[in-house]
């Protein structure tokens, strides 16, 4: 049977194409500043985002960790949103192991923060607040995009108070494609901006921080101290560049492919969710009336898989893995696990 795997778009394997550049990249060692292939990368994915300078690390978690560490003096906090992955999918690792306090500004359902409210939880001294995290697309939201003017409006509230903006821009090139702008225009008012290559540009490592040159040289140092200095990285940064030149173009695709299988959904019984709200490639609907665990078993045995952020959640994402073949072949099966299912008690 033809698994289709809508579990992440953090599933997707090297095409022949990008194992081809990483078989052949020029490689050093990237902790002596003597990888040709990671220098090439930080380059390219500073000019894409319109940053001064990029920082080329494992993951972006360790990307929005090292930005907090670096942004964040001794006793210094942040403030991130309710919602957010840094407040709830990365062991708060920045308050765990940073000493940086992490406080909560409440995200509608479309990832979006309240101007106002932020404005009231800055804190001009002990603590101080050092930098306000913003996220696009929005992981936990749905997916969707925030336009420029919500992340100006956000970010505006920070600076009048010399308060830094970090973007967590895991999926900024999809917000970038649903709002028909650049990556570089949605965060033109950010400070610093991470991404990550290993979602759906569909590269197998790896993620950048991006920002003034003078603070990627202090994240370096940070980069380090986590161990996160790799040494002939150019072979997965050869990859990550692969990906930012040839996957982005292609990710409406993806968001094309979510549209028609959150339509398909919403239709079907024991269903709840706005097809309006798939603004990217991350479908979300909530089941009722029926054991969205047990929906999930049995969808995997008919070769569809899937997340969810609670047990009637459920999270589906499409990806360069996935094609618009492979969604029409899931939508039955989906239909037909959902009318299959005995009611909840
Ligand atoms: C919005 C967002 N930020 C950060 C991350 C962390 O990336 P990684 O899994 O590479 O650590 C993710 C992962 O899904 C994410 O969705």
């Amino acid at each position: 049977m033809d698994v289709i795997d809508l579990r992440s778009d953090t599933v997707t394997r090297p095409s022949p194409e990008m194992r081809e550049v990483m078989a052949r990249a020029e490689v050093g060692d990237d902790l002596m500043g003597e990888d040709p292939s990671v220098h090439a990368l930080e380059e390219a994915a500073a000019a894409r985002i319109g940053k001064e300078a990029a920082l080329f690390v494992p993951s972006g978690t360790m990307a929005n960790f090292v930005a907090l560490l670096t942004h964040c003096g001794r006793g210094d906090e942040a403030v991130a949103g309710s919602e957010s992955h840094i407040l709830n999918h990365e062991g708060m690792g920045a308050s765990v192991l940073g000493s940086i306090p992490v406080r909560a500004a409440r995200n509608d359902d479309r990832g979006r923060m309240d101007p106002a409210e932020v404005r009231g939880l800055l804190r001009e001294s002990w603590p101080r607040t050092a930098v306000v995290c913003l996220e696009n697309t929005h992981n936990r939201c749905g997916g969707a995009a925030l336009t420029a003017s919500e992340m100006r409006a956000v970010a505006d509230v920070a600076h009048e108070r010399g308060v830094k903006v970090h973007v967590d821009g895991a999926r900024i090139f999809n917000a970038a494609a649903a709002l028909e702008t650049e990556a570089s225009a949605l965060v033109a008012e950010a400070d610093t901006v991470s991404f990550c290559f290993s979602k759906g540009l569909g590269a197998p490592v790896g993620s950048v921080i991006t920002g003034p040159r003078e603070f990627i040289e202090r994240a370096r140092q940070n980069r380090r101290l986590l161990g996160g200095s790799m040494r002939q990285s150019g072979i997965v940064a050869s990859a990550a560049l692969y990906a930012l030149e040839h996957n982005v173009d292609r990710l409406v695709e993806d968001h094309a492919n979510a549209r028609r299988l959150g339509a398909a959904i919403a239709e079907m019984p024991h269903v709840r969710m706005d097809p309006a709200g798939v603004d990217t490639n991350i479908v979300f609907f909530t089941l009722e009336g029926v054991d969205g665990a047990e929906f999930r078993r049995r969808l995997a045995e008919e070769g569809v898989l899937c997340t969810g952020t609670s047990t009637q959640r459920v999270r589906m994402v499409c990806h360069v893995d996935v094609t618009a073949a492979q969604i029409e072949a899931a939508i039955p099966r989906i239909r037909a696990v959902l009318e299959s299912l005995p009611a909840a008690s």
